[in-house]
């Protein structure tokens, strides 16, 4: 039975289900999810609402449904749950019994998928940030080799004046840089914890959230219930940074497509990162650089589709937002795989 099936006689019609359900997608949440649990399980106990031990069962069946989920990260998606806060609980229920029901206690879907996205975005945030600083030491590593290399520089896509090899790849090293301080600067504003605001007013739970907060690694404890469960401008936020990190990773590649082609002809590629033709042995191909500039499109778009789907919606939570998800979980992998490529391409390329 869903959670909230309680109430209901008629069992869900199999279509609604299926366009309902997001455990097709959010179980790639399920770490992040059992993560809050163990906190809330311990807030519970605090407040006396469970046992010492309840407290120490839940967490210890959550300990071990995190390293069932290490082994196999896709094991929910088939599970005919719901969604992961289901299937957690499900789980749970079926090693422990009634005791499984009490971690529901006082919280809501709202508030942990909240908490959950934050810490899931997070973590991706610093997987770009790493991929973001070796690409700009691959630029700074390129712009050394270059040595004293000139080359045209362009205006209007005619040659203007003389510049330096190391010089371009410098221009792009600042952007790269600019990129990092509008991640950092989204990562500054999420860091704040949903976990305690229920379902919109907040929980009738005596839990102290500054504590909860501090658990989780966040820096403070939402201040107002009815924003901290609708409130998805990280994702916006984190979008906006990708996609013109993206437009600038879109501009260099399109910059090395030209000047590797047979017109410009200042750069080589390397064999190891292009591809050939069947039917023209003359042929080598850019692939990956017209596929980092290809991304940029992909990214933008998603930072468009959020948009659409926050604007005019009313307070607070609406299933609208369960769309939050798919697009982000998508950019943010897109974006530190394109980056971790640039920087694993560059050494190619003279
Ligand atoms: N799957 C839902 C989402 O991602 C979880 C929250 C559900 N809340 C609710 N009130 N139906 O948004």
């Amino acid at each position: 039975m869903a959670m909230w099936g309680g109430r209901f006689t008629e069992a869900s019609l199999e279509e609604f289900k299926a366009f309902n359900d997001s455990i097709g997608f959010d179980y790639q949440l399920a770490q992040q999810d059992i993560a809050a649990s163990k906190v809330w399980a311990a807030g519970l106990a605090e407040a006396k609402l469970i046992s010492q031990h309840e407290a120490k069962q839940l967490q210890d069946a959550l300990q071990q449904l995190a390293l069932k989920l290490e082994q196999d990260p896709t094991l929910p998606v088939d599970s005919g749950e719901e969604d992961i806060h289901s299937w957690v609980e499900g789980q749970l229920t079926e090693q422990l019994g009634a005791v499984a029901r009490k971690l529901h206690t006082g919280r809501s879907r709202n508030d942990l998928v909240a908490t959950d996205l934050r810490l899931w975005a997070r973590d991706a945030a610093q997987a770009v940030r790493h991929s973001l600083l070796a690409s700009v030491q691959a630029l700074l590593n390129f712009a050394e080799a270059a040595g004293g290399a000139v080359m045209p520089g362009y205006t209007h896509l005619q040659r203007a004046q003389p510049v330096m090899v190391a010089h371009w790849a410098l221009a792009y090293v600042e952007m790269l840089k600019r990129d990092l301080g509008r991640l950092d600067d989204a990562v500054s504003r999420l860091n704040v914890c949903p976990l305690g605001a229920g379902a919109l007013a907040g929980t009738g739970v005596p839990v102290d959230r500054s504590w909860l907060a501090t658990e989780l690694g966040f820096d403070t404890a939402a201040a107002n219930s009815l924003d901290a469960v609708s409130d998805r401008d990280f994702v916006v936020e984190l979008s906006a940074a990708a996609s013109l990190c993206m437009t600038h990773v879109s501009r260099l590649s399109e910059d090395v497509v030209f000047f590797c082609s047979g017109e410009a002809g200042f750069f080589k590629l390397g064999d190891a990162i292009s591809s050939g033709s069947s039917l023209m042995p003359q042929k080598k191909n850019p692939d990956v650089f017209e596929l980092l500039r290809g991304k940029s499109g992909r990214i933008l778009g998603q930072l468009v589709a959020i948009l659409h789907v926050l604007k005019g919606l009313p307070l607070a939570y609406n299933k609208d937002m369960q769309e939050d998800k798919q697009g982000f979980f998508d950019l943010m992998q897109q974006w530190q795989q394109s980056l971790q490529v640039l920087a694993t391409v560059l050494p190619h390329l003279p």
